[in-house]
């Protein structure tokens, strides 16, 4: 067996077998096969795409290429990933409601992606908070209190970190198969017995519409199956930002706060349903209405917020913030955003404002970019909202005036209206199983 053969093969549309898509990922993980034979694989797979069963075998070889880690002394633990969006912290809010609901949280998270945020950058501007922990006080700790977030500093599935930096270069992200089995190998490596997949879908999210999040949905309910992880997909709006706040402080001061019981909407609906499946999947019950009762009850309670204070005290970080958010350090220039037009707010352009939020400084445009914690966005207006010249869309939170009012141009630009009524958009756009 040789890579020409391999490339030859998917080129002409032909199908890999286990064999062939081993020999490749063992290969290139080694630095055997270059990154422009690989980069060559990887276009004609994006071209013609796998079936099931190649997208199985893709993943379970990206999955075995490093560490797996066991997580079974810790009882039956549910994961839940996100396929990424703009604002969006549910992780941050859900993990402490499912631990103060007795189901072990051991999660491990990833940082920003492109336009979208991530949850470790965000959990990071808790001062002291430590993603860095190892994988002994990581179990431990959720021995100890139930929760943990920590960073992916094990070798987890290597192969899949050579190949999303490879793709990211030759404009080969959005594929289904590819991304499917990106997420699952992770998954699969992270050693969780089951998992709930919040699959974003629209202007801020990888997949643009309906039909390809729900392809990417039984592509990886398929492979779950396959690796005996059921997994359950939620589907969720991300036309716009989720709750009403961008970037990294900001983000955790809204998830405080909606742990305290002030939660906008979207999020809610949003928790409620993740959480629900995740209770589910836990055999902790199979009714979705008791389920979300049972949420709502543990977020009123105080004791989902105790839990992420708990999280943070136990993984360093100094709980007087989560104490009194108003310590977190705010950026030098907070500058209103006003209207240009009137109406009512008819769509956003959010992948837009992943980007704005990005050029502030809160996420990285280059891999080696440093994270600034203060900046961000806070959204005022979103679709549906009726909107005259002159209100405020929303605030940018700037350290550089300059790029400050730039992002400020920017975020007009990102809202369309119209002189007809809109409605509200849904957030729950299906759930697949
Ligand atoms: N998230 C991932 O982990 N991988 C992808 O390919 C896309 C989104």
């Amino acid at each position: 067996m040789n890579i020409l053969e391999i490339i030859a093969k998917k080129r002409d549309n032909a199908k890999l077998s286990k064999e062939e898509i081993d020999y490749f990922i063992e290969n290139y993980t080694k630095g055997e096969i270059t990154d422009y034979q690989a980069a060559a694989l990887v276009m004609a797979i994006y071209i013609n795409g796998m079936d099931y069963e190649e997208t199985t075998n893709f993943t379970l070889a990206m999955a075995k290429s490093g560490e797996i880690l066991d997580l079974s002394d810790l009882g039956f633990v549910v994961d839940k990933h996100s396929t990424g969006g703009i604002g969006d912290k549910i992780t941050m809010v859900l993990m402490p409601i499912v631990a103060a609901l007795g189901i072990p949280a051991a999660k491990m998270s990833g940082r920003g992606l492109g336009f979208t945020g991530g949850t470790i950058d965000k959990l990071e501007s808790i001062p002291g908070y430590n993603t860095s922990i190892s994988v002994e006080k990581f179990k431990n700790n959720v021995k100890n209190i139930g929760i943990s977030i920590m960073g992916q500093t094990l070798n987890l599935a290597p192969a899949d970190k050579k190949l999303y930096a490879l793709r990211d270069t030759i404009s080969c992200v959005g594929s289904i198969p590819l991304i499917a089995s990106s997420i699952m190998s992770k998954k699969i490596a992270a050693g969780a017995d089951k998992i709930v997949l919040e699959v974003t879908v629209g202007s801020g999210a990888f997949m643009k519409n309906l039909d390809e999040a729900k392809e990417l949905s039984e592509t990886m309910i398929n492979i779950g199956k396959q690796a005996g992880k059921q997994s359950i997909c939620v589907l969720t709006n991300m036309n716009e930002p989720m709750g009403y706040s961008v970037g990294n402080s900001l983000e955790v001061i809204e998830t405080i706060e909606a742990l305290s019981g002030k939660m906008e909407e979207d999020i809610k609906k949003v928790v409620l349903e993740l959480g629900s499946y995740m209770i589910k999947l836990a055999g902790k019950g199979d009714d979705i209405e008791a389920n979300k009762k049972m949420i709502l009850e543990i977020i009123e309670s105080g004791e989902a917020l105790n839990k992420f204070r708990q999280l943070v005290e136990n993984q360093g970080g100094d709980v007087s913030y989560i104490d009194d958010v108003s310590k977190f350090e705010s950026a030098k220039y907070i500058i209103p955003v006003l209207a240009d037009k009137a109406g009512y707010v008819a769509s956003m352009d959010n992948e837009k404002i992943g980007y704005i939020s990005c050029s502030l400084g809160a996420g990285r445009i280059r891999k080696e970019d440093e994270i600034n914690n203060r900046v961000g966005l806070i959204i005022k207006k979103k679709i549906g909202d009726k909107v005259d010249v002159g209100d405020v869309l929303g605030y940018i939170h700037a350290d550089d005036e300059e790029v400050g009012s730039r992002a400020a141009k920017s975020l007009v630009e990102c809202y369309n209206y119209s002189e007809e009524f809109v409605e509200k958009q849904k957030q729950i756009l299906g759930v697949l199983e």
